[in-house]
C-alpha cells in the first residue's frame, strides 16, 4: 500500500484514504511492541537521520523507537552539538548529511516550512516532526488514532480543541485531519488566543469552555506555550486556569463521559488539573504508546517497504 506523497509534511490536502491507510497500518505494526522481542527487519538497510532544532521528549524518543523496531539504522541530531553552532546553513546541514547516504529525515524546526524547504534540498523522504506553528502531522495521526481506538470511527464525532490554538502546530493538524475523517472540531480559549481565519479549516469557535465541554465527545487539551507566548495575550496563569482550566468541578457540572488528551507537555494546574489528567477518563498514555505505532507506520509506507509479513 502507497501513500499519495513520497514526504508527510502536514495533513493538509492529505486525503482520508491516506490517513485511514497509515491509522489501519499503525494497528497492525502496534502488536509487534507486545511481542517478546518487538523488533523486525522490515527497514534493514534504510538509514534515518532524526534532525531536532528545537526540543522535544515524546516525538523524538517515540521517532527513535519505531526506527530501532523497524531495524533501520538511526542517526540523531541536536543543534547544540552540531556545526549550525558555528554559522552553518539548514541547506549545507542537509546536503552534507545526504553527502553521507541516508534515506530518510525526521525534521522537527521552530520555523514553519523548513520540511517543505528540505524537499527541495534531497532526495530523502521527509517527515514533518513539527514546524513552527504550521504542523505537527504525526501528532495529529496517533490522536486521530486513540480516538478511533475508544470510538471505532472518527465520522460524526465532536472534538474540542481547548487553549492555546494560536500557537499550536498540533490545533493546525488535528483540525485537518478530523476534519477530513468526517469528525467535527470546535477550537476554544481566550480571544487573544484563537487565530482570525480558523473557521476556514472548517473548525466552530467557542470562547466559553463551558459551551464547548457541553459539546464535545472528547477534549483535546493544549498546552500554554510560554515560550512562544507575546506578553499581555492573557492576563495571568492564574485568570487563564479560572476561566478555561479544565477541572475535576466542571467536568462534574457536564454529567457526562467525555474523553480526555493532551499532546504533552502538560502545564499541570493550568490548562489541566493532575486529577483528571490522571483520572480513567484521560487516554493521554495510551496517546504516548500510538506514538510510536503510527510513526512506526508512516516510516513504512513511506519508504515504500511491504509490512504484511511481519
Ligand atoms: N507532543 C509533542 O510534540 O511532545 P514533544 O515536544 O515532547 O515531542
Amino acid at each position: 500500500m502507497a501513500l499519495s506523497s513520497s514526504h508527510l509534511l502536514g495533513l493538509e490536502g492529505v486525503p482520508a484514504e491516506d490517513i485511514t491507510t497509515i491509522l489501519d497500518t499503525a494497528k497492525n505494526l502496534k502488536t509487534i511492541l507486545d511481542r517478546p522481542i518487538p523488533k523486525v527487519p522490515t527497514l534493514r538497510g534504510i538509514t534515518v537521520v532524526n534532525l531536532f532544532f528545537e526540543p522535544s521528549t515524546r516525538t523524538r524518543i517515540s521517532f527513535e523507537l519505531a526506527e530501532k523496531r523497524l531495524s533501520a539504522d538511526t542517526v540523531n541530531f541536536s543543534t547544540s552539538t552540531s556545526s549550525v553552532k558555528k554559522g552553518e546553513t539548514l541547506k549545507d546541514t542537509i546536503r552534507n548529511i545526504e553527502a553521507m547516504k541516508i534515506d530518510m529525515v525526521v525534521v522537527r524546526h521552530s520555523a514553519a516550512g523548513v520540511p517543505y524547504f528540505l524537499t527541495q534540498c534531497t532526495d530523502a523522504n521527509i517527515i514533518n516532526a513539527g514546524d513552527g506553528r504550521h504542523e505537527h502531522p504525526t501528532q495529529a495521526l496517533l490522536d486521530m488514532m486513540s480516538l478511533r481506538d475508544k470510538w471505532g470511527t472518527l465520522h460524526g464525532k465532536r472534538v474540542a480543541i481547548i487553549g492555546d490554538v494560536r500557537h499550536s502546530r498540533v490545533a493546525g493538524s488535528n483540525i485537518r485531519g478530523l476534519v477530513t475523517m468526517g469528525a467535527e472540531v470546535m477550537v476554544c480559549g481566550p480571544r487573544t488566543l484563537i487565530p482570525p481565519g480558523i473557521e476556514e479549516l472548517g473548525a466552530k469557535v467557542s470562547y466559553n469552555v463551558d459551551e464547548a465541554i457541553e459539546w464535545a465527545d472528547a477534549l483535546n487539551i493544549l498546552r500554554i506555550q510560554l515560550e512562544r507566548q507575546e506578553k499581555g495575550l492573557f492576563p495571568s496563569i492564574r485568570e487563564y486556569h479560572a476561566e478555561y482550566g479544565i477541572t475535576r468541578e466542571r467536568l462534574e457540572r457536564a454529567k457526562k463521559e467525555l474523553i480526555i488528551m493532551h499532546p504533552g507537555p502538560i502545564n499541570r494546574g493550568v490548562e489541566l488539573d493532575s486529577d483528571v489528567a490522571d483520572s480513567d477518563a484521560s487516554i493521554i498514555l495510551d496517546q504516548v504508546t500510538n506514538g510510536v505505532a503510527v510513526r512506526m507506520a508512516v516510516l513504512v509506507l513511506l519508504s515504500g517497504m511491504d509490512s504484511s509479513q511481519e
